[in-house]
Order: C-alpha cells, then structure tokens, then sequence
C-alpha cells in the first residue's frame, strides 16, 4: 500500500522474501510516540500483548483484551507510513474455532489498518492459519514459549530442553509454515533449535531468545531501552538505560518545581508593555 508520495509501506509479501536475505528488524510499539521513532527504521512493528505486562502492569499477557489490542493497533498505524504493521491477536480471541478467529482477526484488521495478525500456538492452531490465510488474513505464527500458555508450561520457561519437546517445537514451526503463515516468531528456547527451525521452514523466523540464526530478531522495545525493569530475561540486551535518564530528570524536575525555579521568564507568556 503506497502511503505518502514518497513511502511504500513494507507488505507482508515483501517479509516473506526475506527468507535466508538481510535480517529483518523487529520491535514492538503500543503508542503513537513509539511508532514514529521505529517507523523509519524497522521492517516490523509488532502491537504486541506484552502491552499487557509493560503498559498496563499485568503479570501476565492472559488479560489483554481485543479493544486493548485495536485501540493501541489504530495508535501505531496511524502514527507510521513505512514500517509493516502487525498485531497480536490476546488470549481467548481465537483459539475456539477458526471462525471465532476470522472474526477477531477482521475486526483487528478492518479497524486499525494493519497488514496482518499475530497467534501463538503450533500444530494445534494450524487448522485456524489455515482458516485465516485463505479468507485473506496474512498470520505471523509464534512457537516455542507461548506467553499466553505461561500457566501450562508452568512459568516462562525456556522450551526445548530435551529432544522430545525441541522435536514437537520444530513439528510445531513445520505445521504452522505448512498453513501459511508468512513469517514465525520463535522464542525462547535452547540452541540449536531455533538454527534447526530456521533451516526447516521456507518463511522468515524471527527470534526472540532463540538464535542468531534466524531470519529476524524481535525485542519488546521497553526492554531493550532499559525503560521496563519488572524483571530483565537474559536474552533481553539493553541498548540505553532511558529509565536511569528518566529518573533524573524527573528528580531535576520535581527539585526545580519545589525551589520554584522552573518555569522561568522564558516559559511564561508576558503582556506587552504599554509605550
Ligand atoms: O507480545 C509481544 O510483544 C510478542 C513479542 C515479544 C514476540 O509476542
């Protein structure tokens, strides 16, 4: 979809042919801010529910909602005119039936203008993808550790630590690429699965905790601006310590406020003096 005179938006047919081609950048935004600072520099940015754990102080992503979802969704599109723009379908939007899923993944897409929808879950969801794809709704697929299944898998734990579980995982990627998604986040789990996966699938992974060799990385941008300190997982790199910086000019702040040397003359409005 061409936006500005200038600025093609990046299609979700243009990810996909980034397979094994120059790694794609991936993070996440939930507000209009955010977007215009990742929107000229991302391939990606993913709404995702994280937005749950990072905006609204939920413990986990199980109680993000899909209004949540297209209100933040809405925010970022309208706020970018590059970046493909692709968001997370929440806990209980889809996993029902394939058709729930259609109508929670128009809904997502007819109200915010995004170029597709995120689900997590492997061989079980491959049905609904499939669903999806067809009734033209492009999925990214998400294997490995489910935050939405963080109750089953007994916290946020890495997958794939014996042969067993690593081998339903790249099953997991198999099915769900096999149903066409068109790109597949893999998190969390043990080397050398998310190489393996990558090797198997023909569309783009982008990892998160998982490999250097995936097509892609993706990081929540709060973690990785040092901006969310709830807890910071080990594959987490900060790139800044904005929360430090915030800190101390908001201490700069309050201080000033309270010696009443903010506002200054150069803040306030003064009348024109009569001649
Ligand atoms: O919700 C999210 O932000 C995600 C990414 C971390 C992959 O799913």
């Amino acid at each position: 979809m061409s936006i500005g005179a200038d600025v093609k938006r990046i299609t979700v047919h243009d990810i996909r042919q980034r397979k094994g081609g120059a790694p794609l950048a991936v993070l996440t935004a939930y507000t209009a801010t955010m977007a215009r600072l990742l929107d000229p520099l991302v391939d990606i940015i993913l709404v995702g529910d994280s937005l749950g754990m990072v905006i609204y102080g939920m413990e986990t992503t199980l109680g993000v909602t899909v209004e949540m979802m297209i209100n933040h969704g809405a925010a970022v599109v309208r706020a970018s005119r590059r970046a493909c723009i692709i968001i997370d379908m929440p806990f209980g939007s889809y996993q029902e039936s394939p058709q729930t899923a259609f109508r929670t993944a128009a809904q997502v897409m007819a109200t915010t203008g995004c170029a597709g929808v995120k689900l997590e879950g492997g061989d079980e969801m491959a049905e609904t993808i499939s669903f999806l794809v067809q009734r033209g709704i492009p999925v990214m697929g998400h294997v490995g550790l489910l935050p939405q299944s963080v109750h089953a898998l007994g916290g946020f734990r890495t997958q794939g630590r014996d042969e067993a579980s690593a081998a339903t995982i790249v099953a997991d990627a198999i099915a769900v690429a096999e149903a066409g998604v068109f790109s597949l986040v893999v998190e969390g789990v043990m080397e050398p699965l998310g190489r393996r996966i990558t090797e198997r699938v023909p569309v783009p992974t982008i990892g998160i905790g998982a490999s250097p060799a995936c097509d892609g990385q993706v990081l929540v941008t709060e973690d990785m601006l040092g901006l969310f300190d709830a807890f910071q997982p080990r594959f987490v790199k900060r790139f800044a310590n904005l929360g430090i910086e915030a800190k101390q000019a908001f201490t700069a702040y309050v201080n000033e406020v309270r010696a009443r040397t903010f506002p200054g003359p150069e803040h306030c409005f003064w009348m024109k003096k009569d001649s």
